[in-house]
């Protein structure tokens, strides 16, 4: 039976929802070139009526690539026996605004403070809250586009410096007006701690696809400021962006079935958890696509200066 694929909606220039696609014909040769189409061409996919097992999620996610392991360490795995499937179990409370959530993670792109970054994950859920966790993803395209030509011109050439520390309780940009941590886990408050002496990456704030579209690809999880910018000066430049950002993305918000899975774009794509009412469990488990865009590095020693991108 072939795959039924249509867009994800009509009103946004992104995403694909594709049913049909099953242990058996994921292997297949004109199914794989289709789906990989789709995801070249529209950046996120969810899949619907999937077998819902770690066979079909690592069946699904090799049909885009060699699967490799979490870029930390320290996140659990889910299934021992898959390279690279890890067990995300939202137990973390804040308060964020007023409202006390579990698992709410702000905009970002997954290993940014990597070298070199994924290719994608493929996500499902395993235990879905029957109030909000709802996973936002949003197009670095649809944004480069949206946003205030000055302020795109301006970051056309600037490099953004990430660093893994600077999650939850250190983070230094994209933090809600209201925000406190009311409840750290033991994993993750020892993840914070451990991430402090890593190095920080650099990457553009914009680069160019090999299709020629341009990406705003800025995320403010984990951002520690512009390359030889970190200032005042600098970070309101920064806080500019995100605030337009906010204005101008059109932002997709997936609320799960059990038997859904979604793939998106790690080099074009930020996503997002809304996070949930801390009464309601939820936990997903994610593999990671293996690849790299290679405008990433890590900052030298005592060297923050912009590297410029070539596009
Ligand atoms: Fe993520």
């Amino acid at each position: 039976m072939p795959i039924k694929i249509e867009p994800l909606s009509n009103d946004l220039p992104f995403g694909a929802r594709i049913v049909g696609v099953t242990r058996e014909n994921s292997c297949d040769k004109e199914v794989r070139k289709q789906i990989s189409e789709v995801f070249a061409e529209r950046g996120m996919i969810v899949f619907e009526e999937m077998e819902p097992t770690n066979a079909m999620q690592v069946a699904l996610s090799e049909a885009f690539g060699e699967l490799e392991s979490h870029a930390l360490s320290d996140v659990p795995m889910a299934d021992e026996d898959v390279r690279g499937m890890t067990d995300f179990n939202y137990v973390d409370v804040f308060e964020v605004d007023g409202e006390e959530l579990s698992g709410w993670i702000p905009w970002h792109f997954d290993a940014c403070y990597a070298k070199e970054l994924n290719r994608g994950g493929v996500l499902r859920p395993i235990l879905i809250s029957p109030e909000g966790g709802r996973t936002g993803f949003a197009d670095g395209v649809q944004m480069y586009k949206a946003i205030n030509p000055d302020l795109r011109d301006c970051f056309e050439r600037l490099d953004i410096i990430y660093h893994s520390h600077l999650m939850f309780t250190e983070l230094r940009f994209g933090k809600p007006e209201s925000f406190r941590a009311i409840n750290i886990s033991k994993p993750i408050a020892d993840m914070i701690a451990r991430t402090k002496s890593e190095p920080r990456s650099v990457h553009p704030a914009i680069w160019q696809r090999e299709t020629g579209e341009k990406v705003l690809h800025v995320a403010p999880w984990q951002a520690a400021g512009i390359a030889g910018m970190e200032t005042p000066e600098g970070d309101a430049l920064l806080n500019e962006l995100f605030a337009e950002i906010e204005a101008k993305v059109l932002p997709y918000w997936h609320s799960w079935k059990p038997t859904d899975m979604v793939i998106w774009d790690n080099w074009r794509f930020l996503h997002s958890v809304s996070g949930n009412p801390a009464r309601f469990p939820r936990r997903m488990q994610r593999t990671t696509i293996k690849g790299d865009y290679g405008f990433g590095r890590l900052e030298t020693a005592g060297s923050a200066a912009p590297v410029g991108l070539s596009l």
